[in-house]
């Protein structure tokens, strides 16, 4: 049976007291409802319905470009109501999965359980026990353990309010059911609102099957309403990442103090120390060890490379066994070959550095094409920019660029050349030549210091 998702992400949010609309805020780096859509994708949906209402011109510049169907809740007037407004899309013969915009945390294995219960012609609910219940709408079974009704707290007399099994909001069922109850939904509540949990009561009176699953974490179905509960969850997600990379190999010298935000993986015998900060996708190989205070963002980083202490890097690709850092900063499009040296206080931005090369201190090198085994002395800048262009530096295989060297671009260094110290070049280096431009040093013998007048 095909599987149709619809997640409600109309509310306001009121409690975040923000402009921005409260799913679009980021867990991990990702919009709450981002991370809604990623796990219900993974379940290979036939198609996802997205219920969106309040700031939903923002909502729809974020989904935009995603395959999606966005239906428009004008009005706030209840979960049964938000639901409806997805049904002309959803077709009658498949099996509806509803999710909350505002729930980021769900599972696939619960998801999965929940739904298969549903595909056997079962309403299927998420439910969890609560140590406070408070706020919840509560699960009624009957004396023989069945669920009958969920009665929201505001509608809740004292006895029910005593229950501590609460609706998560999540839930899956044949669209034929929803199509034939949400039309008889009345308001006639404590909220003036369209329930859908007013569904249940329905289906049992029908005596349609009703499951109730639970899932493995509290967590998993925590809904976010204010910037605490996102804080919340942030760390439990934070937690649940560094748990699992210690488990697969990475030593991580604080597991509350590094961050994954989006879509890493790490290999055995890294060593993380604090503070470190992976964003995008990240590939980290086998035997690398980062410092202190580092942001790796896109990149990969190849077996036993070592990158110290306050380093970033972008968009950049290093290979086996270099070293980065303290202090370095490749920006995208830096690709480091093996065994190739960045060191303090050295930013890179579109170079390619051969096997072996070095630039060890306080250098600009952006644009450069540098080969095997150069070394690039402190001081070093690349002039790539004439404050209209960019141009290219090329630097042979071997070439030694003496320190405070300024290589005006388009410029090119051949293999084995070297450039005197406070050099600015601006014609090619043929290959093994030296390159001197600069003013020749005069020494003055006859010279007096000046006296006090
Ligand atoms: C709902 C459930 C309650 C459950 C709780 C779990 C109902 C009637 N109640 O209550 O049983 O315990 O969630 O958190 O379903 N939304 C819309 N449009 C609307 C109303 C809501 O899109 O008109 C969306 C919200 O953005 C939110 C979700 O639906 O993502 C739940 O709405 P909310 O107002 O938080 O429902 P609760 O009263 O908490
Ligand atoms: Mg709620």
């Amino acid at each position: 049976m095909a599987l149709e998702v619809i997640i409600l992400a109309a509310g306001q949010g009121t409690r975040m007291k923000s402009q921005l609309p409260k799913v679009l805020h980021p867990l991990a780096g990702k919009p709450m409802v981002g991370h809604v859509i990623d796990i219900a994708s993974e379940l290979s949906p036939a198609k996802v319905h997205v219920v969106v209402g309040h700031g939903a011109p923002l909502l729809k510049d974020y989904l935009a470009d995603r395959p999606l169907n966005i239906a428009e809740q004008t009005e706030q007037l209840g979960t049964g109501h938000a639901v409806d407004q997805a049904m002309p899309h959803v077709d009658s013969e498949s099996t509806v999965l509803v999710l909350y915009g505002d729930v980021p945390l769900i599972k696939k294995d619960t998801l999965e359980q929940l739904v298969a219960r549903a595909e056997h012609s079962k309403l299927a609910l998420l439910t969890v026990e609560l140590a406070d219940p408070t706020g919840y709408g509560r699960i009624v079974r009957n004396v023989t353990g069945d669920v009958e009704a969920i009665v929201e707290h505001k509608d809740a007399s004292a006895e029910q309010l005593s229950i501590q099994e609460i609706n998560t909001g999540i839930l899956a069922l044949p669209a034929a059911w929803l199509k034939d109850w949400l039309p008889a939904l009345s308001s006639d509540n404590a909220q003036g609102e369209y329930y859908l949990t007013d569904i249940i009561e329905m289906a049992a009176k029908a005596d349609l099957p009703i499951a109730a699953i639970q899932p493995s974490s509290e967590q998993e179905v925590q809904g976010v309403n204010n910037r605490l509960q996102l804080a919340e969850l942030e760390r439990w997600y934070q937690r649940q990442q560094a748990d699992h990379w210690m488990t697969q190999g990475a030593t991580l010298l604080d597991p509350l103090r590094v961050d994954f935000r989006g879509d890493i993986k790490i290999g055995q015998d890294v060593t993380v120390d604090i503070n470190v900060i992976f964003e995008g996708r990240v590939r980290v190989g086998n035997n690398v060890s980062i410092g202190a205070n580092c942001i790796l963002k896109d990149c990969e980083i190849a077996d036993g490379s070592v990158i110290n202490a306050n380093s970033m890097i972008d968009d950049s690709k290093v290979a086996e066994n270099c070293l980065i850092g303290p202090f370095a900063r490749l920006r995208p499009g830096t690709r480091l070959d093996k065994g190739a040296k960045v060191g303090n206080f050295v930013e890179t931005k579109k170079t390619h550095l051969g096997e072996g090369s070095k630039i060890n201190h306080l250098s600009y090198v952006g644009d450069a094409e540098v080969g095997c085994g150069a070394n690039i002395g402190a001081g070093t800048i690349t002039c790539n920019y004439d404050g209209v262009n960019k141009f290219k530096t090329e630097i042979g295989n071997g070439a030694f660029i003496g320190s405070n060297t300024s290589l005006v671009a388009p410029v090119k260094v051949g293999d084995g050349a070297t450039t005197g110290a406070g050099s600015t070049i601006t014609k090619e280096i043929p290959d093994n030549a030296l390159g001197v431009a600069r003013g020749r040093q005069t020494n003055l013998t006859s010279w007096k210091k000046p006296v006090k007048q």
